[in-house]
This record gives structure tokens, C-alpha cells and sequence, in this order.
């Protein structure tokens, strides 16, 4: 599919008032997308779990405007309170997807948005908030065009949640999704992530991640300042490479269950991510001493006890502790007696493997 199959098809019904709500959940990358060029296309192809626990609501009330005036037109409301911060990302936003969503303008529009998770943890909201918003706008597109099928429907909502932020295109559906063009996945596109196509071992079907929220601030500097740090990276393009690799090492220990080699790869992904941040120029560094601890923590405990529990980070100080059903009781005594301490005021958040997105009203 190319940019064209989602340009907007001329339908003769206009929409008077209305409103949809969605609930989109945030993701996390196994194989990371660290490094994009233009239009929000990514340098490697990533694939992520989809979460459960973690996600975004967002209602985006509509009412075609009487007189037409030449900007968009959009109220933000977050956490039931005007934040007038946040419009900015959405002009930006519905500026690039305005070509795909021609009647943009045409609308007041009213966007009503909550996490489930707790207002500045450090989790990016990013991801389940552009993907909320992007299903909601693709509501009102279908009821526009009735005739649009669950399948485009996921790939366009998917393709407009990337122009979002790239990581939102894999919070839509499946509970594991994998974006960026690659020949080791069929139908993989640089536009929209896709539900992993391939068969998947029973034990990453219910895939634990607990949060350990290690910095609940503001990051110091940004994914997308992080992303264009990759152009001129020394080691940009061998990590393009190797995120290939990995992507391919990943398919055939999907299939098989063998965790050490799951554990082994999801930890080199998140380090690399972390040593493309080190080695930039500027070079900065969003770990903390806490983030450190406690992936030696976890080294240790996984020395002695040889339970089948890892690490992954996302661009932040946070720790998402990974770990199969299986094991569920022994992780969460270990998380409590050992790791809770360096996490700010003692706070976590026990997530899983989820489903995707859902349309709630
Ligand atoms: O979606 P963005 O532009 O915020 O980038 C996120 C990148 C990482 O979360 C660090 C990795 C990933 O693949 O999700």
C-alpha cells in the first residue's frame, strides 16, 4: 500500500454533530524504532507488546461549523481540565493528516482525553493518545463512508496515528505489532504497524510487564530530539542493521519459547537504545543510578534463582520488568522485596500483554 490508499474518497454524506469515544493502550517496543527520516518514516522496523493496563480514553466531540473559518478549530480538555499545552501537537498533528482527512476543518471539535495511568509517571502518553485520537477521527470517517472495512479501517487509523508520534501506530490492534518495512515480515509497511502475522509461543500470549516508575519528571530531552540525533550518528547505520537482525533472531524465538534468547535480546535492545543516546552528539543520558540498580538487581536474582525475568526501557529512566505467567508469583515477591525501593515513592504499575485498541462509545 502506498500514502494514495489513504487519501480521503469523496462521499456524499456530511456529518451534522456527534461524537465517539476510543480507548488505545501504550506499547513497548522489543526490537526499538530509534532513528526516522522524513514523514515519520522509520530508519529500522521495530516490533512491540501491546499493554493492557496502560492506556489512553479520549472523546472527540464534533459539530459542523456554521460559518467557515480558515484554521482548525479544537478545544482540548485533559483530565477533565482545559490544557491549552497540548494543542500544539495536535495542530501539528492534524496538519500532516489533514490530506488524509480532508473535512478537518469543517468541524468544532471537542477533545476530551484521560490516561489510565497516573498523570506524569514517566510514562510516555504519546503513543495511546495519538492512537485514541486517530481511531476516533477514523469513526467519523466511516460514518462518512459506511462502506469501510475493519481492515482498512485499523491499517488508516494505524497510518494516521504515526504521523502522530511513530510509536502510537502500534497501539490500534493486535498484542503484538510490528511496524517498518522488512522482508522478514510479510505485509510489513513503513506506514502502518500490522498484527504480527506469525505463529507466537503460548507464553508471550500473556507476557507480564511490570513498571517501575524510577523518574516520574519530565524528560530532559525528547523522543524526537533523541530520533534526529540518529542522522549523523557515528553507529546509525550499523544499528539499523542490527535491528534488522534482531528482527529476524526475534521471528523464529517468537516461535519457539526459548527465553534466554528472548531475555538475551529484549535486555542488547534496550542498551543499544540507551548507547545510541550516549554516543549522540549532543550526547545525554535519560537512565538513572535507580535504572541501574535495578537491572543489576535483576542480573542477580536471575543468576540465582534462574527465573526467566528481564529488562526493557523505553527513552526514559523507567524499568518495565518482563516476565511470563508462569513465574508470575515468584516476579512480584522479588519486584516487592528487592526493586520497589528505588522506585519513586515506592510507585509501579503491573501490566500485560493486551488486545489493542476498543471503541467504547
Ligand atoms: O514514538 P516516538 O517518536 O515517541 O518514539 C519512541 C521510541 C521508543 O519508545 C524509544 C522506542 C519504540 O520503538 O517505542
Amino acid at each position: 500500500m502506498t500514502e494514495n490508499d489513504f487519501v480521503f474518497k469523496k462521499v456524499a454524506t456530511t456529518l451534522k454533530d456527534g461524537q465517539f469515544t476510543w480507548k488505545a493502550p501504550s506499547n513497548i517496543a522489543l526490537v526499538k524504532y530509534w532513528g526516522k527520516k522524513e514523514n515519520q518514516i522509520p530508519a529500522n522496523p521495530s516490533i512491540s507488546l501491546t499493554l493492557d493496563a496502560c492506556a489512553t480514553t479520549t472523546t472527540l466531540s464534533y459539530r459542523k461549523r456554521e460559518s467557515g473559518g480558515s484554521g482548525f478549530s479544537f478545544e482540548l480538555f485533559f483530565e477533565g481540565k482545559q490544557k491549552d499545552s497540548f494543542k500544539p501537537k495536535i495542530q501539528t498533528f492534524f496538519e500532516r493528516v489533514e490530506t488524509y482527512l480532508p473535512f478537518l476543518r469543517s468541524y468544532d471539535f471537542k477533545i476530551e482525553t484521560s490516561n489510565s495511568f497516573p498523570h506524569s509517571s514517566g510514562i510516555a502518553s504519546s503513543a495511546s493518545g495519538m492512537a485514541a485520537l486517530a481511531l476516533c477521527l477514523m469513526s467519523m470517517e466511516k460514518q462518512m463512508n459506511p462502506a469501510i472495512e475493519d481492515t482498512y479501517f485499523n491499517k488508516k487509523a494505524s497510518f494516521l496515528a504515526r504521523l502522530g508520534s511513530g510509536s502510537a501506530c502500534r497501539s490500534i490492534a493486535g498484542s503484538l505489532v510490528q511496524w517498518g518495512g522488512t522482508d522478514v515480515v510479510e505485509s510489513s509497511s513503513n506506514l502502518f504497524g500490522i498484527d504480527y502475522p506469525y505463529d507466537v509461543h503460548a507464553d508471550f500470549k500473556t507476557y507480564h510487564d511490570t513498571i517501575l516508575l524510577v523518574h516520574k519528571g519530565q524528560k530532559t530531552v525528547s523522543s524526537s530530539v533523541g530520533h534526529n540525533l540518529m542522522h549523523n550518528h557515528p553507529f546509525a547505520e550499523n544499528r539499523f542493521v542490527q535491528a534488522h537482525h534482531n528482527l529476524e533472531k526475534l521471528k523464529g524465538i517468537l516461535v519457539s519459547g526459548d527465553l534466554d534468547a528472548f531475555m538475551g535480546l529484549v535486555e542488547s535492545e534496550a542498551l543499544t537504545l540507551h548507547a545510541m543516546m550516549l554516543s549522540s552528539n549532543p550526547y545525554f543520558i535519560l537512565m538513572k543510578p535507580q535504572t541501574l540498580e535495578i537491572i543489576n538487581r535483576i542480573w542477580d536474582f536471575r543468576n540465582r534463582t534462574k527465573t526467566p525475568i528481564c529488562f526493557t526501557l523505553d527513552a526514559g529512566a523507567n524499568v518495565h520488568v518482563l516476565y511470563p505467567e508462569k513465574v508470575k508469583e515468584i516476579a512480584i515477591q522479588f519486584i516487592k522485596d528487592e526493586l520497589i525501593a528505588y522506585c519513586e515513592n515506592g510507585h509501579y504499575i503491573c501490566d500485560k500483554v493486551g488486545a489493542g485498541a476498543k471503541r467504547l462509545r
